[in-house]
């Protein structure tokens, strides 16, 4: 029996916080209909006390989705009370609030005259604040998602101490969130083990994660901290999100998929709906998709080297450890330049229907490698006009 990792989409809430990004409520509704045909099992839909129009999305999107629908809020009643009034059309409402748990942060954004002097002091407030903001959302809505802010960089004693005081205050998720994405894998997974040795109530609540970009590791810390017991995985399609974005949907949700010899999960995912979901974040978002990422990418299942598309042509295998059809790329892709070979352009231009007896391909391909070494790449129109040229030429 397989156990389920928990993907919760923050697309449109920490992704719509990208820079540049920036969504309007129908597209936002557009995107959340996607997610669920995706099959995500948590969407978080906004921020509804930031702006009017974050509280209007969260509330149409709740309005019509089956998934859960995740409402951030600081942990202050206020905030508290607008995400619970934005969510009340929503069939699975979840109300998740945040506060900041590093020194770094307690010291840096707690002013001393209303928070405390010293740093014991303001972890005091914290932990009240914390305890008193999920007592008050509990009262609201019984699913409750509480995250300590930069948890990454938070006392392992202190962090350990105020997730037993959530839990018993009723979170039922305890998200630990890599805020500045500075963990390293290993030190990330310890960190979750850890806090699962030193909290006595851990078991009523699901654990997750939800990991920051910033040195490229966020995708690394996700499933390093899945080994070591996080069962919700926070993540945005295309793995946009503030300044260098979340852990990446589709990159979580294929390693799994691929490398499921090395553990016992499975995600919800239909992972054939990805490349669309996709496409329709950058396009909605105006953030393009950058050609070389992992899964999505335009170039995620090209070929050009004339050694990658000879192994390619006698077995898929040789270069692709998963096909592109299973995440919805109509097919793999024979880039035509100047790193292809023979066999690579034969096959092309048999696609295109020229079939050429064995001595004609020398030539053809001479041809080629000029047209080849004028440009990035060569086009099947190029080709046609090559191969017109080739036939009509009194040498060939
Ligand atoms: O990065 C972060 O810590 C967050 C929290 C609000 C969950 O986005
Ligand atoms: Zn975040």
């Amino acid at each position: 029996m397989k156990e389920k990792i928990l993907v919760f989409d923050t697309t449109l809430r920490d992704g719509e916080q990208s820079p540049g990004a920036s969504l309007n409520v129908q597209e936002k509704v557009e995107i959340a209909r996607q997610l669920e045909k995706l099959g995500v099992d948590i969407i978080e839909a906004g921020f509804p006390a930031s702006s009017p129009l974050q509280f209007e999305a969260v509330e149409r999107v709740s309005a019509e989705s089956g998934a859960v629908v995740a409402a951030l809020s600081r942990a202050v009643e206020g905030d508290i009370t607008s995400a619970w009034k934005a969510l009340q059309h929503a069939r699975k409402p979840r109300i998740h609030t945040f506060i900041s748990t590093s020194d770094i942060h307690i010291l840096g954004k707690f002013a001393a005259d209303r928070y405390g002097r010293t740093l014991e002091e303001k972890r005091r407030t914290i932990l009240k604040m914390a305890v008193d903001a999920v007592a008050f959302a509990k009262t609201l809505a019984p699913d409750i998602e509480f995250s300590a802010e930069d948890a990454g960089r938070t006392d392992p004693g202190y962090l350990a101490e105020i997730v037993e005081a959530v839990i018993a205050a009723g979170a039922t998720t305890v998200n630990i969130p890599d805020t500045t994405g500075y963990t390293w894998p290993s030190e990330f997974g310890r960190k979750i083990a850890d806090l699962r040795s030193r909290v006595g109530n851990i078991d009523q609540a699901v654990i997750s994660v939800h990991c920051h970009n910033d040195l490229g590791l966020a995708v690394a810390n996700t499933l390093s901290a899945l080994e070591n017991g996080a069962r919700q995985a926070e993540c945005s399609v295309n793995g946009i999100g503030e300044r260098a974005g979340n852990a990446s949907l589709e990159e979580i949700v294929m390693a799994l998929k691929v490398r499921s010899d090395l553990h016992n999960f499975e995600t919800g995912v239909t992972t054939e709906e990805i490349f669309k979901t996709s496409r329709m974040v950058s396009s909605f978002t105006g953030i393009i998709v950058q050609p070389n990422k992992a899964i999505v990418g335009e170039n995620a299942f090209s070929h050009e080297s004339g050694i990658h598309q000879d192994g390619m042509l006698k077995n898929r295998q040789t270069y692709e450890v998963m096909t592109p059809e299973s995440v919805g790329v109509p097919k793999t892709s024979i880039v035509l330049g100047r790193h292809s070979g023979k066999h690579g352009l034969k096959a092309r231009l048999e696609s295109l229907g020229y079939a050429l007896a064995d001595g004609d391909l020398e030539s053809v391909y001479r041809r080629f490698m000029e047209i080849a070494d004028k440009k990035k790449e060569v086009y099947d129109d190029d080709l046609r006009f090559l191969m017109g040229d080739e036939l009509s030429s009194p040498s060939s």
